[in-house]
């Protein structure tokens, strides 16, 4: 049987993560899992189920009921309901982090995200992959961004979808989301000690993506099918 290959791209909130890695499993022909798109789910099933995301109580009741489906397509469902694009709206944007802060919740996700790993060599993008989900991915990348950039792209982003946000909106959402995941008690945002830095500040999506490559095709040895 083929080795099973784990790449693990961590980083700050908007820091082209998702982009990145969805383009390096394609051209590796590896699954794509995006593990934001998990929380962002669940906060929006909590929104959806009336409840207030800042309520710790309220939200883990849900873990039981919560079932979670990522398709190849980057179709989001949750408990059936398909929220591919509701996730990504600023309501959802701006409670995530609360849900995403709790040991519970976590947990539960995680659980699920182990058992996505062991179905083919996959590119996994969050902020705890390399640190706790995957600690034995074989690659790991840890992508940043200025606080600039990462809010320009994550406005540009929503301008093209049609989500309406400010600049000033977004910087400060992205202020307070590296804030509340790097300050988190449990399994906070953080670098693992063998994860390779990426700046990808002043890098197209492309050369971020070639970056990538190089250092997979260093560590493992195996290079793009297309
Ligand atoms: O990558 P994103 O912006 O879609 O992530 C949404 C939120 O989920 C973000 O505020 C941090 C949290 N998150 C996390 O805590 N752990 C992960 N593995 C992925 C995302």
């Amino acid at each position: 049987m083929e080795k099973r290959i784990a790449i693990a791209i961590d980083g700050p909130a908007a820091a082209g993560k998702s982009t990145v890695a969805k383009a390096v499993a394609k051209r590796l022909g590896f699954i794509y899992i995006d593990t934001g798109a998990m929380y962002r789910a669940f906060t929006w099933y909590v929104m959806h189920k009336g409840l207030d995301p800042k309520d710790e109580a309220a939200s883990c009741s849900l873990i039981p009921e919560v079932d979670i489906d990522l398709r190849d397509d980057g179709t989001v469902l949750i408990c059936g309901h398909d929220v591919t694009r509701a996730i990504r709206e600023p309501q959802v944007s701006g409670n995530v982090s609360y849900i995403a802060s709790y040991k519970e919740i976590r947990l539960a996700l995680i659980e699920m995200q182990r058992i996505l790993a062991t179905r083919g060599s996959v590119v996994m993008d969050g902020r705890d992959i390399g640190s706790y989900v995957l600690p034995n991915a074989q690659v790991k990348i840890f992508q940043i961004a200025s606080v600039e950039t990462r809010a320009e792209r994550r406005y540009k982003e929503n301008v093209e979808k049609g989500i309406p946000t400010s600049l000033e909106d977004v910087i400060a959402d992205v202020k307070k989301r590296d804030y509340i995941d790097s300050h988190r008690d449990f399994d906070p945002l953080t670098q693992a000690e063998d994860a390779v830095p990426l700046d990808t500040s002043y890098m197209t999506i492309e050369e971020s993506v070639d970056a990538v490559l190089k250092i997979v095709k260093e560590k493992v040895g195996v290079s793009p099918i297309c």
